[in-house]
């Protein structure tokens, strides 16, 4: 069964697709296989793995609104074992549609549950908003990712999603649990940094991830040629650090350690 994790931040810009795209393509290459779920109409993650949203027929929107079966939407990816499950604009109505139906806020619980044994990892990466789409991923996860940016504000906004994943957890996912917070966009040459990092770990005691995401012209640009950091340029910083990343989920799994209850 799929551990599946939601990356979750309401704010647009933190680095949300970049730590689902980066982190999925690293847990696949240490031989894990891996789903990328693509829950943003948008459709940044998408593209940014080289398929072009325009171009695909079938998207998430079929099986989370139509209640088709995911299996048929699913795309291979470069990376042995990595799969995405596309969006494209069709997901945008989705918003609106939800609302008329039955059992809204488990319609992608219910729709990964058809492929959730086929995958070590389920990843999620969610629009900029606590709206129904992203309510739909907290429902169908085990766990949540909060990618932080080291900005000005990063805490601003944190107690509302802290907020909106404890009614999660009280009224539709009670197993819900938070894995931890990831610093990205980290400049060790701006002290503001630094500041954000401190702030992140007082309000995460013990729940801030090790592996720092600095900030990388090289993350920023591959996904303009449709691939990874590990694809576009391996020996990179920005490709170390998610390795990073996904080694030290890989290694709370196997010590069976499990995500906290805030
Ligand atoms: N570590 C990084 N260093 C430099 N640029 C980054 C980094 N992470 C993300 N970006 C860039 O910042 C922008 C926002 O990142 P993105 O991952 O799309 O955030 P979100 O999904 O939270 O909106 C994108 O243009 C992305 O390429
Ligand atoms: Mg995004």
């Amino acid at each position: 069964m799929a551990k599946i994790i939601s990356l979750v931040n309401q704010k647009g810009g933190v680095g949300k697709t970049t730590t689902a795209v980066n982190l999925s393509t690293s847990l696949a290459q240490a031989g894990k296989f891996v789903l990328l779920v693509d829950l943003d109409p948008q459709a940044n993650a998408t593209s940014g793995l080289g398929v072009d949203p325009r171009s695909i027929e079938k998207s998430l929107y079929h099986s989370m609104v139509l209640g088709e079966h995911p299996g048929e939407h699913i795309i291979k990816l470069q990376t042995m074992g990595h799969n995405l499950l596309p969006s494209n604009r069709d997901l945008a109505g989705a918003t609106v549609e939800l609302v008329n139906l039955d059992n809204r806020e488990y319609r992608l619980y219910n729709a990964l549950r058809h492929v959730r044994t086929e995958y070590d990892y389920i990843i999620i990466d969610s629009p900029p908003s606590l709206g129904p789409l992203t309510i739909n991923g907290l429902v169908a996860s085990d766990e949540v990712v909060i990618p932080v940016q080291c900005e000005y504000y990063a805490l601003e906004g944190l107690s509302q999603l802290l907020e909106t994943i404890n009614l999660v957890r009280d009224n539709l996912q009670p197993d819900l649990k938070i894995m931890g917070a990831v610093l990205t966009m980290f400049d060790r040459r701006n002290r503001l940094s630094y500041q954000v990092v401190r702030e992140v770990k007082d309000h995460f005691p013990g729940r801030v991830f090790e592996s720092v995401i600095p900030r990388s012209v090289r993350l920023a640009e591959a996904p303009s040629f449709g691939k990874s950091i590990f694809d576009f340029d391996l020996f990179s910083r920005g490709a170390k650090s998610y390795k990073n990343l996904a080694n030290e989920i890989l290694r709370t799994e196997s010590e069976g350690e499990s995500g906290f209850h805030l």
